[in-house]
């Protein structure tokens, strides 16, 4: 599901005009469609009906607070993974405790304010780590709500940078030592353990690495469930997308086409894992990031200049890696389309942003309609891991965002003022 097609020619998010919103904000420009973000909620949200539930959506995909109230508003909980993205869910009307707390690197300062405000529970990634909440929960007088982070060690079979469930990643402890670990913890006096969490990797595109994971850990998880008096068990996030339209048909239309709808889909995901978890009798959480928010957005961009080598076609555009690092970063593919359709012939055309370094690209010889400066562009599926991924690299100001709600649309963050881009630097005293 997508709220992002041409209507009369012109690409629309939701009811409104996308070349309405960049000539009245500018580019780049971040666009989002409400009805998407909690289209994806609500999908997963069915699918999951059999089940005790729990949806934490991952902060850290999209973290601006008009879309943690849009999922607020929703009934979502949050996975969150710093005193940062906790004190956003809260400025955004979310409920701290339905919220979850991972992340391998938490300091004291964050788990003692993650226990004053009464969090869901700690996904815990180490022994070390149990120790110190132990330790901070006694200082301040409370129990903390743990779950240890299994890592099942499967291969999600995604791009290295984003997978989490081998034994070669630094995220939650071995399988083989889960069981001694809950044995000792369970002699700690400030702890409630809770569950035990897991999460193998993002941009899983089959339901396979999932069932493999569930498989392994359910039997573990039972074990100790029965013998702590667990709650829960989350299975972590991972649900893929569709980004590419060579999966599917090849037009710009191409989320409708039944190539994308073949995809991992909730039904799928949901029909495969439920046998597996109903027979736990434990509440399942998910942390779904990019399922939720990944085709709920869309980086709008100028045209600047159309640079023509004897070899290159390159489309030089407004719109740099420091707001969408995505193919830099992973070699990631982002659909690029014109907010005019553009019938006619396709030039191989390299996107390019302003940055200087090579890297600073978007796509290379893709097949494009010929534009020229001042055109605008889409890059598709930019609601995961773009804006919350931006930086000032180049002293360039972070892009400002819109949301959009049907024929509404207000500015949910406005540009970063230029000045403000070395807001908080200082000159010393002897320069
Ligand atoms: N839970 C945990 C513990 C995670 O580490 C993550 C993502 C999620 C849930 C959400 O995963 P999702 O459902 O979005 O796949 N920047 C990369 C993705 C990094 C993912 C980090 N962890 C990208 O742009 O592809």
């Amino acid at each position: 599901m997508h709220s992002f097609r041409y209507v009369r020619g012109k690409l629309h998010c939701e009811g409104v005009s996308i070349e309405s919103l960049v000539e009245q904000h500018g580019t780049p420009l971040y666009v989002y469609s409400q009805e998407t973000f909690a289209g994806h909620y609500r999908k997963l949200d069915e699918a999951l009906k059999p089940l005790d539930h729990l949806i934490c959506f991952a902060v850290k995909a999209n973290s601006n607070l008009a879309v943690l109230r849009t999922l607020a508003n929703e009934g979502s909980g949050f996975d969150t993974v710093s005193e940062g993205e906790l004190r956003r869910v809260a400025a955004a009307g979310g409920d701290l405790k339905r919220c979850v707390f991972a992340g391998v690197g938490k300091t004291e300062d964050e788990i003692a304010f993650a226990l004053k405000r009464g969090i869901y529970a700690f996904n815990v990634e180490s022994e070390p780590e149990l120790l110190r909440i132990n330790r901070v929960a006694a200082k301040l007088k409370r129990i903390a709500p743990v779950a240890m982070r299994v890592n099942p060690n499967i291969d999600a079979h995604t791009h290295a940078k984003i997978t989490t469930g081998t034994y070669e990643n630094k995220f939650g402890v071995a399988f083989e030592e889960i069981e001694g670990i809950y044995g000792r913890a369970s002699r700690l006096k400030n702890l409630h353990l809770r569950g035990l969490q897991m999460h193998i990797g993002s941009q899983l595109t089959e339901v396979k690495p999932f069932e493999a994971a569930v498989r392994k850990v359910a039997p573990l998880v039972d074990l100790l469930s029965k013998r702590h008096g667990f709650e829960f068990f989350s299975i972590g996030g991972g649900l893929g997308i569709v980004y590419d339209p060579a999966l599917a048909s090849g037009t710009a239309e191409w989320w409708n086409s039944p190539a994308a709808r073949k995809l991992l889909t909730p039904e799928k995901y949901a029909r495969t894992l439920i046998p597996l978890l109903q027979p736990l009798g434990l509440k399942i959480l998910i942390e779904p990031g990019r399922f939720i928010a990944g085709n709920s957005g869309i980086l709008a961009t100028r045209v600047e200049y159309v640079k023509q080598t004897g070899r290159k076609n390159f489309v030089i555009v407004d719109a740099a890696m420091n707001d969408l690092i995505r193919p830099a970063m992973y070699d990631s593919y982002h659909e690029v389309v014109p907010l005019r359709k553009r019938t006619g012939k396709r030039i191989a055309s390299d996107v390019v942003g302003p940055i200087c370094e090579s890297g600073d690209s978007f796509c290379k010889n893709r097949p494009l309609p010929k534009v020229a400066e001042g055109d605008y562009l889409a890059l598709l599926s930019a609601g995961a891991y773009g804006s919350v991924m931006g930086s000032t690299y180049n002293s360039r100001p972070l892009a400002a965002e819109v949301l959009v709600n049907g024929s509404q649309s207000q500015l949910v963050r406005q540009r970063q003022p230029i000045q403000k881009v070395w807001d908080g630097e200082k000159i010393p005293s002897w320069l």
